[in-house]
C-alpha cells in the first residue's frame, strides 16, 4: 500500500515537472517550430531504426508526435518526452496489473504468481524511470541509459514469466509499448552520448 502510494506520488511529481517544462516553453513561431520538430522526430526515429531490428519507426514517429510541444526542438527535449511517455505507459500498465490481480479467481495459480512478479517489476520500473529522468537532467547520460535498460529488462522479465508458465500473457500490448518507448528514450540518450 505504502509502496503504491510512493509510486503515485513520484508520478505526480514528475507530472508537475513536465507541466513546468511545458509552460516554460516560449510561444514563439509555433507552426514553424512544429514542422522543425516533426522533421527532428522523423530523422531521429529513422536513425534509431537503422541501428536496431526490433525498433519500430512508425511507432516511434507516431508516439513522439502525440505531444504537441515545441519543446521537442532538440534531442534533449525529445529524450524527456520519450521518458515521460514511457512513465505514463508504465504507470498505466501498473494500474492494469493491480486491476487484474483484484479480479483474480483462485483458478490460475501460475498466472497469479506471474502477475505478482509483474506488479513488483513494474513498480520498480516506474521508480527507475524517475531515476532515469533525474540522472538525465543532471547530465549523467550513462546512468540514465543504464536505468532505461533496467526498465526494458523488467518488462521483458514480466512478459517471459507468463511464457515460462505456458500462460497467455494479458500484458503483451503493454510490454510492446513500454519496451518500444523505452527503446526510443534509450536510443536518443545514446545519440547524445556519442555526440558529446
Ligand atoms: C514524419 O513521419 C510520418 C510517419 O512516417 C509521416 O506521416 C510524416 O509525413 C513525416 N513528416 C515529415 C515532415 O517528414
Ligand atoms: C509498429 O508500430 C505501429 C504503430 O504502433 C503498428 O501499427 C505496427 O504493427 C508495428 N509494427 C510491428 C512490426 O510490430
Ligand atoms: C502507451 O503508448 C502507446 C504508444 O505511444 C499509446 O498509444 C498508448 O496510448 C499509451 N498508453 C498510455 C496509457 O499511456
Ligand atoms: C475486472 O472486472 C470488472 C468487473 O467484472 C471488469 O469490468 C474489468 O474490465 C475487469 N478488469 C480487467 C483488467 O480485466
Ligand atoms: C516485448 O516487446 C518487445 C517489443 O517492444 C519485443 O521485442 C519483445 O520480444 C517482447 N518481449 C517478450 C518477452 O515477448
Amino acid at each position: 500500500m505504502l509502496r503504491h502510494w510512493h509510486v503515485s506520488f513520484l508520478s505526480f511529481c514528475f507530472f508537475l515537472l513536465f507541466l513546468f517544462l511545458f509552460l516554460w516553453t516560449p510561444y514563439d513561431e509555433i507552426s514553424a517550430t512544429r514542422t522543425f520538430s516533426v522533421d527532428l522526430i522523423n530523422k531521429t526515429c529513422k536513425t534509431c531504426s537503422d541501428k536496431s531490428t526490433v525498433f519500430n519507426y512508425t511507432f516511434c514517429s507516431a508516439s513522439l508526435q502525440e505531444i504537441p510541444v515545441s519543446r521537442t526542438t532538440n534531442l534533449q527535449g525529445l529524450a524527456i518526452v520519450a521518458m515521460e511517455l514511457t512513465l505514463q505507459n508504465a504507470t498505466h500498465t501498473l494500474s492494469v496489473i493491480k486491476e487484474l490481480r483484484r479480479n483474480e479467481t483462485w483458478g490460475h495459480p501460475f498466472a497469479s504468481a506471474c502477475l505478482r512478479d509483474c506488479d513488483v517489476l513494474y513498480s520498480d520500473g516506474v521508480i527507475t524511470l524517475v531515476d532515469a529522468v533525474a540522472a538525465f537532467l543532471e547530465g549523467k547520460y550513462g546512468s540514465a541509459g543504464a536505468w532505461l535498460t533496467a526498465v526494458m529488462d523488467g518488462a521483458t522479465t514480466c512478459e517471459e514469466g507468463f511464457g515460462d508458465m505456458e500462460e497467455a500473457s494479458p500484458l503483451t500490448e503493454q510490454n510492446y509499448s513500454v519496451f518500444q518507448l523505452c527503446d526510443v528514450a534509450l536510443c536518443i540518450v545514446n545519440l547524445l552520448v556519442s555526440h558529446a
